[in-house]
């Protein structure tokens, strides 16, 4: 633990006390740590920055067409492939590749995605942002198990040994169906199985799965070469060129977790934007649109242009996590914490031809500090803008709601271990700690200790106030997780609509959520 003393942790952890009251004291312990985590450094030398091109992860051709679904099949192997330069590292991919391949849908067209395990170990898909019913959602315990092999749901033992007895477990493979009634968006899919999802996603188990609406199509917005989707991860290697990740069990069947110097979330120092080191991309002097996700497990980012333009406001923010804001936003630097996104046009066309422009992370040092870099290549001709009216997004009221819960996002025992919990307990997989009513709009109020970026399932919510007061200038759009910071309180509001049945909510931190920081709530 570098950050913070063991001292001061646990005994910040230890009692709640009158946490909705006080807040907790996170501001005053830790207001200076800009993530939480704990560096792994690289055994191999790191290659230098802007060398290698941005990979654009390729679009899945569907295997099937009819009236209303597109059928698509996905397999999850292994293989070897270069990330840095001369070395070979062993991956889990969708399709054998990180990130896996980009899949882009209609809004309202079914989206069926069968996915075949040829992994060692069982899998599960969640379909982060998606409005899927329970059944196809990936809940933590419905695992694929592998192809062909041996594994049953009781090699499955977990840290609670806990049967789930309501799992849905399939042997090879599963189709997940995606109705995807919901707004144009960038969704991205990712493992998700219980106690193993930090080390699954970081092997590489993660893709874009984007909706494109007649809503959004109508907009004169950079479009096709001018599009990009950028995947932000930190990843640290090992002497043979794998990925390392401090995993208690190497094998990822039995003993979930982190070594306990980790146990705040791992970092690396290697930044990926779409699976390559620090890559560098070619733009016309023309707007472009980035659709930026940090699928990293554990950091923070806060980006920023350098040079930034002249007059500043390097971002304009048209989008967030579940599509485009009513109106565009401006930013100078814009903070992403895990699972979130960020839909955002910079045009190039303010920067003289032949600019560099690095993509910067304020809150790195060394080679943390830089993302990716743009080449302003060219002149080109521009044909797009950023119109006043984006989306009509429902306005959420306090008035509408009928329920206001409490959670509190903290440390606490887990067994005879450190991890983390939600309302004082660990995750359990048959615990439903919420039924909220199918239609009706609830408050959901969070408080923290440290970092947490809290997603929930199923829905999307409108952040309703931070720390007492009005949202910040990062919130607006339909957010489905939001970023707290330490001793912060978050309300968000939300309809909780779709569909009947069990849902997960948790923290996005990946170590976090595999050591107990995640719960269930239930829509009746
Ligand atoms: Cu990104 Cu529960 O997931
Ligand atoms: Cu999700
Ligand atoms: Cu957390």
């Amino acid at each position: 633990m570098s950050r913070l003393s063991r001292r001061r942790f646990f005994s910040l952890t230890g009692g709640a006390g009158a946490l909705f009251a006080a807040g907790l004291a996170g501001p005053r312990l830790f207001g200076s740590a800009a993530t939480s985590g704990e560096l792994l450094t690289s055994k191999v030398p790191l290659p230098a920055p802007f060398q290698v091109p941005l990979p654009i992860p390729a679009v899945l051709a569907p295997i099937a067409r009819d009236a209303d679904a597109d059928r698509y099949e996905i397999v999850q192997r292994q293989t070897t492939v270069e990330i840095l330069p001369g070395l070979r590292t062993p991956i889990w991919g969708y399709q054998g590749t990180f990130p896996g391949p980009t899949i882009e849908s209609r809004s309202g067209r079914t989206a069926i995605v069968r996915h075949r395990n040829e992994l060692p170990v069982p899998t599960v898909v969640h379909l982060h942002g998606g409005r899927t019913p329970s059944e196809s959602d990936g809940y933590t315990t419905d695992l694929v198990l592998p192809a062909g092999g041996t594994h049953t749901t009781h090699s499955h033992g977990g840290h609670t040994g806990m049967q789930d007895p309501h799992a849905r477990v399939t042997q090879g493979m599963r189709d997940y169906v995606y109705p995807l009634q919901q707004h144009a968006s960038t969704l991205w899919y990712h493992d998700h199985r219980m106690d193993f999802t930090g080390p699954a996603v970081y092997r590489g188990l993660a893709g874009f799965h984007l909706i494109r609406d007649t809503e959004e199509d109508a907009l004169p917005l950079p479009h096709s070469e001018r599009e990009l989707p950028l995947m932000i991860t930190d990843r640290a290697f090992a002497e043979d060129g794998s990925m390392h990740y401090p995993s208690v069990d190497r094998s990822l069947t039995t003993v979930h977790g982190v070594e306990d110097s980790y146990i705040e979330g791992v970092l690396g120092d290697v930044i990926l934007v779409n699976g390559a080191p620090w890559p560098v991309a070619e733009v016309s002097a023309t707007r472009h649109r980035l659709r930026v996700l940090n699928a990293s497990n554990a950091r923070r980012y806060d980006l920023a242009l350098d040079p930034p333009p002249p007059g500043g406001q390097a971002f304009t923010q048209i989008g967030s996590d579940q599509g485009l804001l009513d109106t565009s936003r401006v930013h100078d630097h814009l903070p992403i914490a895990p699972a979130e996104r960020y839909d955002l046009v910079v045009d190039f066309g303010r920067y003289p031809v032949g600019s560099e422009v690095t993509l910067i992370n304020r809150l790195g040092t060394g080679s943390t500090a830089q993302v990716m870099r743009f080449r302003v290549a060219r002149r080109d001709k521009e044909d797009s803008h950023i119109p006043d009216r984006l989306s009509e997004i429902e306005p959420l009221d306090r008035a509408q709601a009928t329920v206001t819960r409490d959670f509190s996002f903290r440390g606490g025992r887990l067994g005879d271990r450190h991890g983390w919990t939600i309302g004082g307990r660990p995750y359990a997989p048959s615990r439903i700690d919420a039924r909220p009513r199918l239609g009706d709009v609830e408050i959901w109020r969070f408080v923290v200790d440290l970092h947490h970026p809290i997603h929930l399932h199923l829905v999307n919510f409108r952040v309703l106030s931070r720390g007492g007061r009005a949202p910040g200038p990062y919130d607006a759009g339909r957010k489905d997780t939001v970023d707290l910071r330490p001793g912060e309180a978050v309300e968000v509001i939300t309809r909780f609509d779709g569909y009947r049945g069990r849902y997960m909510f948790h923290c996005h931190n990946l170590e976090h959520e595999d050591m107990g920081m995640m719960a269930n709530f239930e829509t009746i």
